[in-house]
């Protein structure tokens, strides 16, 4: 068993700064063994469901072939086909489904929602991203900056763009992996305000700099790693044609990327949109790792299902 058996996925809050490194590790070593063709199927006769209320192309294949790549199987649960969408109660869910399944998880809206959830499983539930957080994300972003630079502690990332659940995630990931974490958003889109004072506990005991600014420019300014993503996440659609006039400024693109190390790395959760928060020759250009990036969603939710399942 390893020494996160049982434990749930949700937040990087609920793990030490060892913790995340070990996942890291593992996250590798799982890569590893994979690239040289050796089989590990710990999770054979295991199946993990996975609850989507939210679109998904990479999280929903990558944990499906996840599952695969370690023996086990994956269930796929929309919500809308589900008793979920017809208001069966999330306890009443978590606890049956906590009957069948070895883990669960859940891509939905609020973030309470996976946390109500977890408090009801009996079996370790992972969030495949909420309004507030993305760990799973930033997890394989740490791991490519690892794979990149050949360590991540005292670099610095700048996060250009909406306040929203990826640059949440990275608030409190970065401070314990120790890296300096720079923030820019327009007025208005700033950053969740208790995650922020999380965030700047952790960098003061973790002794990195965070700053939170509307300047772009400042923020990127000889930075390590440029991170954007939509202007406009799923549910606020209908801000869009605002959001468009509102970040027009906070645009990643070679104007803006040349304030950075000349060996800057570029990354996106992805879905991006070229022309708006990414210009397509930054995002397709030399110094953008998007797609190692979304490679490694693979790799590391590989080691947080064995980390907490085997
Ligand atoms: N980055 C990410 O989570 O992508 P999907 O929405 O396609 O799962
Ligand atoms: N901020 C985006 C991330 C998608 C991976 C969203 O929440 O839709």
């Amino acid at each position: 068993a390893h020494n996160l058996q049982g434990r749930d996925f949700l937040d990087f809050a609920d793990f030490t700064a060892q913790e995340l490194q070990q996942l890291l590790t593992l996250s590798l070593e799982l890569k590893l063994k994979h690239k040289a063709g050796v089989p590990y199927r710990p999770m054979a006769g295991k199946t993990l469901g996975l609850i989507f209320e939210k679109a998904s192309t990479r999280t929903r294949v990558s944990f499906e072939v996840a599952m695969n790549q370690l023996g086990g199987q994956a269930m796929f649960l929309s919500g809308r086909d589900t008793q979920i969408g017809r208001g069966e109660p999330i306890p009443d869910t978590a606890r049956v489904l906590s009957r069948y399944l070895d883990g669960i998880m859940i891509r939905t809206f609020g973030h309470e929602i996976v946390t109500e959830f977890a408090a009801y499983s009996s079996v370790p539930v992972i969030n495949g991203l909420t309004d507030l957080h993305h760990p799973c994300q930033v997890l394989a972003d740490v791991l490519t900056l690892q794979e990149k630079k050949g360590k991540v502690q005292g670099l610095t990332v700048t996060y250009v763009g909406d306040g929203n659940n990826m640059a949440n995630s990275w608030l409190i990931a970065a401070p314990k992996f120790g890296i300096n974490l720079r923030i820019a958003t327009p007025p208005g889109y700033e950053c969740d305000p208790a995650v922020v004072a999380q965030a700047q506990q952790l960098a003061s005991f973790h002794g990195t700099e965070l700053l939170l600014t509307h300047d772009p420019i400042l923020a990127v300014q000889d930075t390590d790693m440029i991170y954007t993503d939509v202007w406009a996440s799923m549910g606020q659609e209908e801000e869009q044609k605002q959001r468009e006039q509102d970040f027009a400024a906070y645009q990643v693109n070679q104007a803006l990327a040349a304030h950075a190390k000349p060996d800057y790395l570029f990354m996106h959760c992805l879905p991006a949109h070229r022309g708006e928060e990414v210009s397509a020759d930054v995002i397709d250009g030399p110094n953008s790792v998007v797609f190692d990036e979304a490679e490694n969603r693979l790799h590391v939710q590989k080691a947080i299902i064995v980390a907490t399942m085997v």
